[in-house]
């Protein structure tokens, strides 16, 4: 019950390399196996769009990301692990943050901003090649994060922004159309920054990324790996003359994959003088013995393509009847997107309206134990098991209220003859009240 929602995702705009494997997925596919870690990982093919236009590429770099992760370790059916465009609620929620998204939040991404700044460098239009996409970048990642609700967003430094962005909207959204602070449509998620994960650095001393064209890739074969990892830029100490590990990208990288007792052997090495050649042939063996077998793993998976289609089209299928298409229906009904079945004829109707809407009912046991049930009318919706505390049952019939019904939800059983579909309704038509009232509550305060 009390598990922490972590979600994160990579753009498919490239193939993954060394920086990506130490800094994100190797950390990411660790805390997977938390069981008290729920864990989302996806594939940001609308995001790619944004920056590359050929398909290509788009396509390739699904493939490879999407393999990179499986062979990484990532369990399937163990977590939440998909492709952004398989589920299209996001771009409609996408739609419903940008309608409150601030202009002039956007106007501050970092990412657009530097792009204006190079344009007037250039003596260029401020906005010349600059699409809109770009612009709403931060609304997108706002709706992967709160789509599902996710707590821990783990991220690199550049991304914090956005998370905070992510922040704004969704206050903004629950100021506008939620429920009050004890039924808030969307969870503020939190950035998580790895600090013992070092970045690291590229060929060139940089930090290793993409745009300085200075990677090594993951899953290049042995040779080139090697090859690759002789060319790191290094100073011109000779053999026998003592180096500092802490200025050095060899030793870096070294440390990235070596345990303690080892970086420790390698830090004396370089005190007492390694030969460059020789630590690069150390660094070079240790990264090879972690990505042999992932390297293996990779190649099959990507011999076999069809098969990682049906994982990712499996992984969004379940999710978006569990938990993203139940989402949707609750914040469309917040934002008055609502069957017209259901309208109320003004304020005065208010009243007789509640009278026939579902309830929740709380109640003690001879047991000892609390539980619940949601009730329209005589018919028993949802019945829940035994509660230790009235506050463990109102947790739950918040979330129920929150994130939806998930059929996979243990605590409770469908009452006799009811459909999911019946349960989602009901909760949806809540959601209705709650988002009436809220605007009257408004109305009345202006
Ligand atoms: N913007 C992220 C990056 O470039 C990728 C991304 C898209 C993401 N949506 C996200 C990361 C949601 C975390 C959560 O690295």
């Amino acid at each position: 019950m009390s598990q922490i929602r972590v979600l994160t995702g990579i753009t498919t705009s490239g193939t993954p390399h060394l920086g990506n494997y130490v800094g994100a997925i190797r950390p990411a596919v660790a805390s997977s196996r938390r069981p008290e870690v729920e864990g989302f990982y996806f594939l940001a093919d609308y995001h790619a769009l944004i920056k590359v236009q050929d398909p290509a590429r788009v396509q390739r770099s699904t493939l490879e990301i999407a393999a990179t992760w499986l062979a990484c370790g990532l369990e399937p059916d163990k977590v939440r692990f998909y492709r952004q465009s398989d589920v299209p609620e996001t771009a409609e929620l996408n739609w419903l943050l940008t309608c409150v998204a601030g202009k002039g939040v956007l106007n501050r991404a970092h990412a657009y901003k530097a792009s204006v700044d190079r344009n007037r460098e250039a003596g260029e239009d401020d906005d010349a090649g600059i699409s809109a996409g770009l612009f709403m970048y931060p609304v997108l990642m706002a709706a992967d994060i709160l789509l599902f609700n996710a707590h821990k967003v783990p991220v690199g430094r550049d991304q914090i922004q956005h998370i905070e962005m992510a922040r704004d909207f969704a206050q903004r959204f629950n100021h506008l159309y939620g429920g009050g602070e004890a039924d808030e449509l969307f969870v503020l998620p939190e950035a998580v920054i790895e600090e013992q994960v070092a970045t690291l650095p590229g060929l060139d001393g940089r930090k290793m990324s993409k745009s300085y064209d200075n990677t090594i890739p993951l899953f290049c074969p042995r040779p080139q790996l090697k090859k690759l990892i002789y060319s790191i830029v290094t100073d011109s100490r000779a053999p026998g003359e003592s180096k500092d590990a802490d200025t050095s990208n060899v030793f870096q990288l070294y440390q990235a994959f070596a345990d303690d007792a080892e970086t420790a052997a390698m830090r004396q090495s370089f005190a007492d003088g390694i030969a460059w050649g020789d630590a690069k042939a150390a660094l070079f063996e240790r990264i090879d013995a972690e990505i042999a077998p992932l390297r293996e793993r990779y190649e099959s998976l990507m011999a076999r393509p069809a098969e990682i289609e049906t994982i990712l089209r499996d992984g969004a299928a379940r999710l978006r009847s569990d938990l993203a298409a139940p989402r949707l229906a609750l914040l469309r009904a917040a934002v008055g997107l609502r069957a017209l079945s259901q309208i109320s004829s003004g304020d005065a109707a208010g009243e007789s309206d509640k009278a026939s809407l579902p309830v929740f009912k709380q109640y003690r046991e001879d047991d000892g134990r609390f539980y619940f049930k949601l009730v329209d009318g005589e018919r028993v919706l949802l019945q829940s098991g035994g509660f230790d505390s009235p506050r463990d049952a109102g947790q739950h019939i918040a979330a129920l209220r929150r994130d939806g019904f998930h059929p996979d939800d243990r605590t409770v059983t469908l009452g006799e003859a009811v459909v999911v579909e019946e349960v989602r309704g009901a909760l949806a038509a809540l959601a209705d009240e709650d988002a009436r009232k809220a605007a009257q509550k408004k109305a009345i305060a202006h």
